[in-house]
C-alpha cells in the first residue's frame, strides 16, 4: 500500500524517476538531469532504494552534505524550497554559476575541452597548478574540468588548500555536457533552491517541523585503509559522527523527517540504536576504491526517524 502511494508521486524509470505533481491534470515534468560532478560517495546508483524511503509529504527539503546532489535532482519541485549546502566552497560556487550564469560557463568549458584534447596530461597539470586570480565563472569551469579529468573524480587539497589530485585515466572525458548543464540550471532556478557554503550544523538551524532532511555525511570508514572521508582539508572524525547523531535526535525533537546514509559499521549502528527498527541495510558498489575487486560487496545503512 505504502509503495503504491509513493509511486503515485515518484514513478521509476529505467534511468531514474519521473516526477509527478499530485492533484494536477497535466503533471509537471522536471527536466531530467544528473550530477555534474563525479563525487566520492555519490548516490546515483542508490536512487531507487533511497527514493522508496522518502516521505510522501513534507514542507521544505534540506540537503546539507550536497556533493553531486543525486537525490536533490530526483526530488526538485517548483512547489517547495530546497536548502542545498556543502562545506566545499568550489563545489557550491560551481552550482551557483550553473544556476545563474550557465551560458557564460559553457564557452569556458568548451575551451578547456579543446585544450585538454590537444594534450591531456600537459593541460591537466597546467590547469591544476594555475592559481592566478580568477572570477567565479573561471573558477567553476576549472573545478568542473578538473573533476571530469582527475583520478576517480576525487576532491583533495593539500595543507595550503591547493587541489592536488593526479590526472585520471580517461579516453574521452566529457568536460562540457552542455545539455545537462542547461537542464540543471532550469531545475535549480525553478525549484526555489538556496545554495550556501556552510557547515551542516549551521544550515540545519533553519529546519522546522515537517521539513525533510537528507543527510549523507562523509562515511565513517570501514577499516583504516578504506578511509576516503577527506573531501576538503577537514576530515569527518568519529567525534563528528557522534555530533551528527545528536543533531539527528534534535531534528527528531523538532518534528523534522530525517533520512541518513552511512556505512554499515558497529560504531554507526550503535550511534543510531534507537532507530534500529527504522534502519535498512542496502548493497552498494564503491566506485571510489582504486582496486576494482574491492568496489563490490559492500553494504550501507539507511536510517530514518519516520515510518
Ligand atoms: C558522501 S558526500 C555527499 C554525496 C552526495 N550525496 C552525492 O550524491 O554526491 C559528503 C559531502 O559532505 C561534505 N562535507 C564534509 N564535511 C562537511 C560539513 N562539516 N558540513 C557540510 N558538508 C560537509 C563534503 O564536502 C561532501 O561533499
Amino acid at each position: 500500500m505504502l509503495i503504491c502511494k509513493i509511486f503515485y508521486n515518484y514513478k521509476l524509470r529505467s534511468n531514474g524517476i519521473m516526477k509527478m505533481e499530485e492533484g494536477k491534470e497535466s503533471f509537471y515534468q522536471t527536466p531530467e538531469c544528473h550530477p555534474f560532478v563525479k563525487w566520492a560517495g555519490g548516490k546515483s546508483q542508490l536512487i531507487p532504494q533511497i527514493i522508496r524511503l522518502i516521505p510522501l509529504r513534507f514542507a521544505r527539503y534540506f540537503e546539507p552534505f550536497l556533493g553531486g546532489g543525486a537525490i536533490f535532482f530526483q526530488l526538485a519541485s517548483p512547489n517547495r524550497n530546497a536548502f542545498l549546502s556543502d562545506i566545499n566552497y568550489e563545489l557550491i560556487n560551481a552550482y551557483k554559476v550553473i544556476k545563474n550564469h550557465v551560458e557564460e560557463l559553457i564557452p569556458e568549458l568548451i575551451y578547456h575541452q579543446n585544450e585538454y584534447n590537444k594534450s591531456p596530461k600537459k593541460y591537466y597539470y597546467h590547469l591544476r597548478d594555475s592559481i592566478s586570480s580568477m572570477n567565479k565563472i573561471n573558477k567553476a569551469a576549472r573545478f568542473i574540468a578538473l573533476n571530469k579529468t582527475c583520478y576517480n573524480g576525487l576532491y583533495r587539497v593539500n595543507k595550503r588548500g591547493l587541489f592536488n589530485v593526479p590526472i585520471g585515466r580517461y579516453k574521452n572525458p566529457l568536460i562540457c555536457d552542455t545539455d545537462n548543464l542547461r537542464k540543471m540550471s532550469v531545475v535549480l532556478k525553478r525549484s526555489g533552491s538556496f545554495l550556501e557554503v556552510s557547515d551542516y550544523k549551521k544550515i540545519l538551524e533553519k529546519a522546522q517541523r515537517d521539513d525533510f532532511v537528507y543527510l549523507d555525511p562523509p562515511f565513517y570508514p570501514i577499516s583504516n585503509t578504506a578511509n576516503f572521508t577527506s573531501y576538503t582539508n577537514n576530515g569527518f572524525s568519529l567525534e563528528d559522527q557522534k555530533e551528527l547523531a545528536t543533531i539527528f535526535t534534535e531534528l527528531t525533537g523538532k518534528g523534522c523527517k530525517v533520512l541518513l546514509s552511512n556505512s554499515n559499521t558497529e560504531e554507526i549502528r550503535r550511534l543510531y540504536s534507537n532507530y534500529s527498527h527504522l534502519t535498512q541495510v542496502i548493497n552498494v558498489n564503491r566506485s571510489i576504491n582504486a582496486v576494482a575487486s574491492k568496489r563490490v560487496g559492500h553494504t550501507e545503512l539507511l536510517i530514518r526517524n519516520y515510518i
